[in-house]
């Protein structure tokens, strides 16, 4: 598999099976804590859900940050997983870095904070999940190519494990990712722009997109089953 450096100094790999990088070329670990982190406002003790787990560096942000994390992250390629190993990451990431290198090659890890990757199709694998999250990361390549993890019956399913309050982020501001979200029940915004803007969603908290992007959600918005 391809590896490639992103702006902010760390690696990506390449998809051939997607045709796309897994990170946005300005910054893998810029876009885990700008895109993810952040905007999910992940503190101690939560438990968060790690959709498309990939070279697991949203999950490494949380745990670089904060303690006590119960992770589940939802993987279906472990060749992926086996290029872990050859990232390399600025000097005070690897530390953390340690912990998303041994749980590619066990799957699980417990110390203050627990993670468990399940590998497998998430439409499906997310089924058997019964807990509930504070945040999730939705984190898979782009809705036309990957369509599984945008559709309508996925995004219930990602619902029904989420708390009222609890916000689930991804980098994509595609009309028709905004409209199955909506579909599904969800209140919507604007996450940060990073490179570009990112999408926010919640059961409860009062999000509201801007008028104008609500329109072009209403026009050209079609929900993606
Ligand atoms: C954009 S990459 C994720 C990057 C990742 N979050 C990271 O920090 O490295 C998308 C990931 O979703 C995974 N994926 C795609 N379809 C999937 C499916 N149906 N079930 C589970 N994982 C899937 C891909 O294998 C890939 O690892």
């Amino acid at each position: 598999m391809k590896v490639v450096q992103t702006r902010d100094g760390s690696f990506t790999c390449f998809s051939e099976e997607f045709k796309e990088l897994y990170h946005a070329r300005n910054g893998a670990l810029e876009e885990a804590f700008e895109k993810y982190i952040k905007p999910c406002k992940i503190k101690d003790n939560y438990k968060i859900l790690d959709i498309g787990f990939g070279l697991g560096y949203n999950s490494a942000a949380a745990l670089h940050k904060f303690k006590n994390l119960k992770i589940i992250g939802l993987e279906k390629d472990k060749n992926i997983l086996k290029q872990i190993p050859k990232m390399e990451l600025p000097k005070y990431f690897q530390n953390t870095f340690k912990i998303i290198k041994q749980v590619s090659k066990t799957l699980h890890y417990k110390n203050s904070s627990e993670i468990k990757i399940i590998i497998g199709d998430a439409s499906k694998t997310i089924k058997d999940i019964t807990e509930k999250f504070d945040a999730v990361f939705l984190d898979p390549f782009n809705f036309k190519t990957n369509q599984e993890l945008w559709s309508l019956s996925f995004i219930k399913e990602i619902k029904k494990r989420m708390k009222p309050s609890s916000i689930l982020s991804t980098y994509s501001s595609a009309a028709p990712v905004r409209k199955t979200l909506q579909e599904a029940g969800f209140n919507i915004t604007e996450g940060p722009k990073v490179g570009s803007y990112c999408t926010l969603a919640s059961i409860n908290l009062p999000f509201k997109l801007q008028e104008k992007n609500q329109k072009i959600v209403d026009v050209f918005g079609e929900v993606i089953n």
